[in-house]
């Protein structure tokens, strides 16, 4: 088996971002200025036009906020809205929070602070995707089935305390994913699946949790076996001989993409009750009576594509 190591995919930028501000109800003017993406796909970011004088700048925020201020530098937020020439120096706090200056003149009465906690977790994510968007592996959030679902950036991601440094993730993959989804567990449990366990391969691999244009929030299309085929280079044609099982949906068709209590992951115990979902009306030469029917890769071993056997007898 040759494998190699999954690309990455996205989506085109700017209509996610104009998508995104429909969705969320964000007029042009609210928001603060975007400006081209950066090299890392983060867009620069600018005090919001018409109130730079309500920003009071990281320094002063750390006046009180002693512990944020002192984890500031191992975040990779340090310094994300300092390049803004702006008097009050860096405002990285403000660039998620808000102008702060109601907040420190009511000295750091929380009711007039952005308390992202009780937020709709779509303001969340807007919040995040004012510099985010930048990068095509988050941009499609608006649309992805976790923010139709109610998930926020946070659900996934602390700013102040993450349980993971990389990516200031709260909890690791994949026990990130199982403490949502018990299911996906149970599946990759199973007899025969993708180990994950060993990190060889990641939910990451195959879904992107930011959403994506595939369905099921894939990375990669799974037509003619795409996806799965990306990995799995010896099972991608084109073959002299093809064997069109995979066209429309691709190798799960056969196969479960997690894992199943079946050899191989496949969908079925027996191969025969497989292949005749679609080929009802097996060969008259075939006698079902004979126990070697019962597993038609017996014979027909090349079942992937073969370039030198029309039905598929060897490679
Ligand atoms: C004069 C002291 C002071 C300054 C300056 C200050 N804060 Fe606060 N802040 C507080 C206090 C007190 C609280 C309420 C207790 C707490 O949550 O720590 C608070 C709460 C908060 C909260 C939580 C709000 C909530 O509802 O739980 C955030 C977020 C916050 N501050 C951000 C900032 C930012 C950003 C700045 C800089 C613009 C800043 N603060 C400047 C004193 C201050
Ligand atoms: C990248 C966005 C971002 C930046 C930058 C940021 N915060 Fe926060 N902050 C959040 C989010 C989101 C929460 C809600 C809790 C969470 O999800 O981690 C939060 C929560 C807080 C709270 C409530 C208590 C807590 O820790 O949960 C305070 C106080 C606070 N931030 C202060 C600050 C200060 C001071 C700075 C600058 C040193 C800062 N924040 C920079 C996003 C940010
Ligand atoms: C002011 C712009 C800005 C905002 C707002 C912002 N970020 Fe970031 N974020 C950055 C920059 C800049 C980086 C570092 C760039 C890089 O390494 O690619 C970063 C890095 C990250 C990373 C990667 C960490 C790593 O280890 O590489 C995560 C995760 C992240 N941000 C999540 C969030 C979340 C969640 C929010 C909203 C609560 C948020 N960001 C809001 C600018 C921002
Ligand atoms: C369902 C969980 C989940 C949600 C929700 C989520 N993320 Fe992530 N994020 C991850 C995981 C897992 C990774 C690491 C693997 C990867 O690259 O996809 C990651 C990686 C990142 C990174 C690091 C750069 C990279 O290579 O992808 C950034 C930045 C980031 N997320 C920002 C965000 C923002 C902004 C939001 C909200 C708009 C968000 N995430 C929502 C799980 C999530
Ligand atoms: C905080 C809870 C939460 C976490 C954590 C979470 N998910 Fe989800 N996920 C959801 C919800 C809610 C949905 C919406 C559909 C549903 O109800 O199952 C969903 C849907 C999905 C779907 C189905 C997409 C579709 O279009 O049918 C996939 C795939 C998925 N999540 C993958 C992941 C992966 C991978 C991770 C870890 C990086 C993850 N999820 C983490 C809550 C979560
Ligand atoms: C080898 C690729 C691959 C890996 C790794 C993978 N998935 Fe999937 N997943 C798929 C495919 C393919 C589908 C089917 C999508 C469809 O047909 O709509 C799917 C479907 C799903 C669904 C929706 C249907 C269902 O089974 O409930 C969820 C949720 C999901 N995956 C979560 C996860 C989680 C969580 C992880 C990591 C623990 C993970 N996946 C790892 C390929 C993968
Ligand atoms: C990120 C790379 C990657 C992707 C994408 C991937 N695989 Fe795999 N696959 C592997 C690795 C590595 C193994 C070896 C077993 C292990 O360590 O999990 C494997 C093993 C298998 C096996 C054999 C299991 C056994 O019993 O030996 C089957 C069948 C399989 N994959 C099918 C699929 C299908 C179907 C898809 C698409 C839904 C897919 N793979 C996508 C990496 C990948
Ligand atoms: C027509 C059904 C069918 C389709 C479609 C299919 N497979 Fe298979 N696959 C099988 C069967 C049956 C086996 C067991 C072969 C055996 O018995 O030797 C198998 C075995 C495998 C194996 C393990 C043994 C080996 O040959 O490496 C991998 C990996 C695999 N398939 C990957 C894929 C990938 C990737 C795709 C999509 C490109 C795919 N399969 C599409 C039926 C199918
Ligand atoms: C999703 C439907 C589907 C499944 C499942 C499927 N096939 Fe096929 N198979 C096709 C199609 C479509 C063709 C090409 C059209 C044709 O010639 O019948 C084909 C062609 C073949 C051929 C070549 C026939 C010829 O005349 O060129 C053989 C042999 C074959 N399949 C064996 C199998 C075996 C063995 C299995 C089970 C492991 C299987 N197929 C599962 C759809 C399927
Ligand atoms: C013992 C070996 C053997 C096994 C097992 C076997 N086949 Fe075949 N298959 C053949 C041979 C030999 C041919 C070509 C001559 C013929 O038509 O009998 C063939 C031809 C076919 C063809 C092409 C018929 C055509 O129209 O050209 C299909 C489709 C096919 N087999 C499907 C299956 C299915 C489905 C199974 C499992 C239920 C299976 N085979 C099991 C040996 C086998």
């Amino acid at each position: 088996m040759l494998f190699r190591r999954n690309g990455r995919t996205g989506l085109p930028v700017f209509p996610a971002i104009l998508g995104l501000m429909v969705l969320t109800g964000v007029a042009l003017t609210g928001v603060p200025e975007l400006l081209g993406a950066t090299q890392q796909g983060v867009l620069a970011w600018k005090p919001a036009p018409g109130s730079e004088d309500q920003y009071m700048g990281a320094e002063m925020c750390g006046m009180c906020h002693v512990d944020h201020i002192a984890a500031l530098p191992d975040n990779p937020h340090a310094g994300a809205g300092a390049g803004t020439e702006h008097p009050s120096g860096d405002l990285t706090c403000e660039a998620c929070h808000g102008p702060g200056a109601e907040h420190v003149n009511a000295s750091g009465d929380p009711e007039m602070m952005v308390n992202f906690t009780e937020k709709e977790p779509v303001d969340v994510s807007s919040t995040c995707l004012t510099c985010h968007a930048g990068s095509m592996r988050h941009a499609g959030y608006g649309t992805s089935t976790h923010m139709a679902g109610g998930i926020s950036c946070t659900d996934c991601h602390s700013m102040h305390s993450p349980k993971v440094d990389e990516y200031l993730k709260t909890s690791p993959t994949p026990a990130l994913c199982y403490s949502c989804h018990p299911g996906s567990m149970a599946d990759f449990a199973a007899a025969d699946g993708h180990r994950l366990e060993n990190g060889i391969i990641r939910c990451e691999d195959c879904h992107n949790p930011h959403g994506s244009p595939e369905r099921g929030m894939l990375n990669r299309p799974m037509i003619n076996g795409e996806l799965c085929a990306s990995c799995h280079i010896d099972k991608r044609g084109p073959f002299v001989y093809e064997h069109q099982a995979s066209t429309v949906e691709g190798c799960v068709t056969c196969h479960t993409p997690h894992g199943s209590a079946n050899r191989f992951m496949l969908k079925t115990n027996r191969t025969s009750e497989l292949c005749i979902t679609c080929h009802i009306e097996a060969p008259t030469t075939h006698n079902f009576a004979d126990v070697r029917y019962q597993d038609c890769t017996t014979c027909h071993t090349a079942i992937h594509g073969s370039d030198s056997h029309r039905l598929f007898f060897r490679r």
